[in-house]
């Protein structure tokens, strides 16, 4: 028989994002930031290629992300209320993590895999903050696609690409869940 941990399970079954707009100080310290970041490297990566890293950003590096994404949306044309948004996500911040998604060439592993493993580095560490306690949120947003935004604001290489940027932080409110989707729909059961 398995073993169960229904405590895990339970987590699993009723875990949600709580928006980062919402998020504040305290924030983890390095040392509750650094077990967050192990449990997140503790995820599937097919030939154990380490297709990913991490940039923990804080303080004044917020701000400089911030200005970053708004001379990105001035070059892109984006408007001004879509800027200021984009901007806040970082302004507003208390801690975020950028999930770097790192290409290595391999002749075994698809590119995709190692994007897929990117992903599940973001969950994983957007899980291990929300079942620490901590309020967590995975976002993107347009600026992270920009090739000239990653060299300019992150540094990134060639090779480097943003999977996520998880905010995290002190829940100011605890939002209501949102419609989950129906298994039904999305599940075909084969046995013959
Ligand atoms: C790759 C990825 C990028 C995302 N980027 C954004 C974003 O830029 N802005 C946003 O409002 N939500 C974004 N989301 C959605 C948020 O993470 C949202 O909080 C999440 O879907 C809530 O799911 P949960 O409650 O099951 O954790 C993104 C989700 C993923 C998977």
């Amino acid at each position: 028989m398995p073993t169960p941990n229904p405590e895990a399970m339970d987590f699993l079954l009723t875990r949600r994002s709580r928006p980062s707009k919402t998020l504040t100080a305290p924030v983890p310290d390095r040392a509750t930031l650094e077990t967050l970041l192990t449990a997140a490297a503790r995820s599937p990566d097919h030939g154990k290629l380490e297709p990913w890293r991490f940039i923990v950003l804080s303080g004044d590096a917020l701000h400089r992300m911030a200005g970053e994404v708004a001379a990105t949306g001035a070059r892109l044309g984006k408007d001004e209320p879509t800027i200021a948004k984009a901007r806040a996500a970082f302004d507003d911040s208390p801690l975020c993590v950028a999930v770097i998604e790192v290409q290595k060439p391999s002749e075994k592993i698809p590119a995709i895999e190692q994007t897929y493993s990117a992903g599940a580095v973001c969950l994983a560490l957007l899980n291990a903050a929300l079942a620490s306690g901590w309020g967590a949120n995975w976002l993107s947003g347009w600026a992270s696609h920009d090739a000239d935004f990653r060299r300019d604001a992150l540094g990134l290489a060639e090779n480097e690409t943003i999977a996520g940027f998880v905010h995290i932080g002190t829940e100011t409110a605890t939002p209501p869940d949102r419609p989950r989707p129906d298994l039904g729909a999305i599940t075909t059961w084969v046995d013959a």
